[in-house]
């Protein structure tokens, strides 16, 4: 596994421009087998997860060509119904492309996910509304097996607004019979982005933002061209490394609407901000104030900037709450951040942040996506030398840090792992 090592406790300056987001980018992807014909894909962040499932669409028969941030998707051909079951392993997050199988082909093969780092990850909720539209589940021997003679629309009620049994339901749903309502449905701008794509495609959805998504089923989907949102969470990220370093740095290719409650936490705390349509200027203060934050689905603070957040907190001036409302273990970066001299102490869902002067650098372990980021964030203000192993967490999320972290101003470089 390779490494950062990061000379920190520089000032971050200049301007960033923010990739195409990860969490709209795979439903999106999943959404491009719909069709049967080619969709062309712009703005696509090469991370390691988009590696992942354009692996799994080849690997099913789809032709995939992919140039910088451009991908383009033949479906016309795929022969295999099964999501393959190393490949699922890797990413929990590719049981989004049993919606799209099982809503084109009437039948699907995948594994359970499996948990990962943050918690449990159960897919009970995508499951159930399968279930509810006439797709019969057969589990043995940790595989899932869907199949039906065809797909009737119906009113599914989510127990918890779950992103992604959300969006693995729309995709279940588009050439269902008749219409399909998803209530208490997640909001996240990721789902405005699938429904964006899916109505360009031919698709009859409405509703994505609310909590009740409606899906009219349609008989065939057209050839599109679409360009992906930006990544509000590596924007988060990028303001959340500018507040800790005491930066002055501008966000270009961003949708300030996405991260208000980040950007009115980062306020609190003491940072100016900017806003314009698609860029944000922020000026972090000397010293960051302490502030409470709890997690909630959107519009609520996202549970993926928990920790990156929580590392600012770290050296902010008095004491600082977080309770982690999604995720039942999103906590394994602290004891890394109190290697690094932070004082912090967890009680089952709730975090609570003394703030010290300074961090000081050392060695540490990524063991997730965010959690990793969070410790870059740490490692940006220590000065002196900080190396961050496992750093493979965090490249399945972001594009070039490393590179545009040092455009910055910031000292990272990559040491390749044994
Ligand atoms: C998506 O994961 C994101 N991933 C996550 O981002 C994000 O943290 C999460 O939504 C919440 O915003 C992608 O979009 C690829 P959920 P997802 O279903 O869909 C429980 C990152 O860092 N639940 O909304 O898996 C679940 O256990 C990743 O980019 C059930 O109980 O999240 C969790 O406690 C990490 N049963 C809560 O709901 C289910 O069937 C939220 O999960 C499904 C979920």
């Amino acid at each position: 596994m390779s490494s950062y090592i990061i000379n920190g406790g520089k000032k971050l300056e200049g301007i960033v421009k923010i990739s195409g987001s990860k969490n709209a980018s795979l439903p999106i992807i999943a959404g491009a087998i719909l069709n049967g014909k080619t969709t062309k894909l712009y703005n696509i962040p090469n991370i390691h997860d988009i590696q992942i499932t354009l692996e799994i669409l080849k690997l099913i028969g789809c032709k995939v060509k992919k140039k910088n941030d451009k991908i383009t998707i033949d479906s016309s051909n795929i022969i295999s119904y099964e999501i393959p079951y190393a490949l699922m392993r890797q990413m929990r997050s590719s049981v989004i492309m049993a919606g799209a199988i099982v809503g084109r082909f009437k039948k699907a093969v995948f594994s359970y996910p499996g948990g990962c780092e943050i918690g449990a990850r159960p897919i009970d909720l995508h499951l159930n509304g399968f279930r509810k539209l006439g797709i019969n589940i057969e589990e043995e021997g940790g595989f899932i097996k869907c199949s039906c003679d065809k797909i009737v629309g119906t009113e599914i009620h989510l127990d918890f607004p779950s992103v992604g049994a959300t969006e693995n339901l729309i995709l279940a749903s588009v050439f269902a019979q008749g219409e399909t309502i998803i209530t208490n449905a997640a909001m996240e701008p990721e789902i405005v982005d699938l429904q964006n794509f899916l109505n360009l495609m031919g698709a009859k959805v409405e509703g994505a933002g609310t909590n009740v998504i409606r899906i009219k089923g349609v008989k065939n989907l057209k050839e599109v061209s679409y360009k992906i949102m930006p990544d509000r969470i590596e924007a988060g990220t990028f303001l959340c490394c500018c507040g800790i370093t005491n930066g002055n740095i501008v966000l270009e290719n961003v949708v300030p609407d996405h991260i208000v409650p980040v950007i009115s936490k980062l306020e609190e705390s003491g940072c100016k901000l900017y806003l314009q349509k698609d860029k944000i200027e922020i000026k972090a203060p000397k010293r960051l104030l302490c502030t409470e934050i709890k997690t909630m689905p959107y519009p609520g603070f996202p549970t993926d900037m928990q920790s990156i957040y929580g590392a600012c907190m770290t050296v902010a001036k008095g004491t600082s709450i977080i309770i982690e409302n999604i995720f039942e273990n999103r906590y394994k970066y602290a004891g890394e951040l109190i290697r690094m001299g932070a004082k912090i102490s967890i009680e089952g869902r709730m975090a609570v942040i003394k703030g010290v002067r300074r961090l000081h650098a050392t060695e540490v372990y990524s063991s997730d996506l965010r959690g990793g980021a969070a410790l870059v964030v740490a490692g940006l203000h220590a000065k002196g030398i900080t190396r961050i192993n496992n750093i493979e967490y965090i490249l399945r999320g972001y594009e070039n840090f490393d590179k545009k972290l040092n455009n910055l101003g910031a000292e990272v470089t990559i040491k390749e792992g044994e």
